[in-house]
């Protein structure tokens, strides 16, 4: 294995979805049991490798269980089958807000932030700077995030998850909530972790901006790969199937 390197294994992870909708204490209790669920396996049996240095699309429907495989990836949700093993520290930007505490400031929430992503206090402040100056919200910095807007809270989540020094930087896709400039700004930023050797994953929406960052892709349908490989046959394997009259 190498540095950088993720190795994805039969993964699977399902959800409960509850039968009963409307559900009291009263009827749970004449029923005699709390509740009838159903397993939903969001994905399933999903097995690549994300190559060390790539830049590394996954992309799909809604629905598809990208944004399930990036927490399984990023150790907030476990897999009830397989194994993820990435090599080397992750950091993540996934959900808008994620990670940050509504009610602190955006200063205090970088400190948090940056320790659950592993770095001392000492570290933090020795970064501060660099964080708030590249997240270009320094004039609302000691202000609660509640008041942030979507923007602004990526802006802040994604200059904390660059300055942790990943090996492997996953994002989600957030960076869409991101203005202009600023996508610009991460677009450079993945082209410098890229030219540095960093292996970056990023889910996204928009097939242009997957076409000119990633070298790779993974396509999932209904929670199965469908096709991974270099990033120009599965797009366009992608985009075709979204359009099989064509
Ligand atoms: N906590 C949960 N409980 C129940 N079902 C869930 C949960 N999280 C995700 N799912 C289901 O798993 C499936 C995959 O969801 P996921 O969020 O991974 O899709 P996605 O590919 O990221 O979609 P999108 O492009 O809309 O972001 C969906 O059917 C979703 O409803
Ligand atoms: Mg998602």
């Amino acid at each position: 294995m190498t540095l950088g390197q993720v190795s994805i294994e039969g993964v699977g992870k399902k959800f409960r979805l509850y039968k009963e909708r409307n559900q009291s204490l009263k009827s749970a209790m004449l029923r005699g049991r709390v509740s009838v669920h159903d397993d939903f396996w969001a994905i399933r049996d999903v097995s690549f490798d994300v190559p060390a240095g790539s830049t590394f699309g996954l992309i799909g429907s809604n629905g598809s269980g990208k944004s399930t495989l990036l927490k399984c990836l990023a150790r907030i949700l476990t897999p009830d089958e397989g194994q993820i093993k990435p090599e080397g520290k992750v950091a993540a930007l996934l959900e808008v807000g994620s990670g940050f505490h509504p009610e602190l400031t955006g200063r205090e929430n970088i400190f948090l932030n940056g320790s659950i992503l592993g770095m001392s206090q000492k570290q933090i402040k020795g970064k501060l700077d660099e964080i708030i100056d590249f997240s270009g919200v320094e004039a609302f910095i000691d202000q609660p995030v509640k008041n942030y807007s979507s923007g602004m809270y990526v802006r802040l989540g994604f200059s904390v998850a660059i300055n942790v020094e990943p090996d492997i930087l996953v994002v989600d896709e957030v960076l869409a909530v991101g203005d202009a400039e600023f996508q610009e700004k991460c677009a450079d930023k993945f082209a410098e972790f890229h030219e540095n050797g960093k292996t970056v994953i990023l889910v996204s929406h928009s097939m242009g901006a997957v076409q000119e960052m990633c070298d790779h892709v993974a396509w999932l349908q209904d929670g199965a790969l469908v096709m991974t490989g270099a990033a120009e046959p599965v797009i366009e394997a992608y985009l075709s199937s979204l359009h099989p009259s064509e």
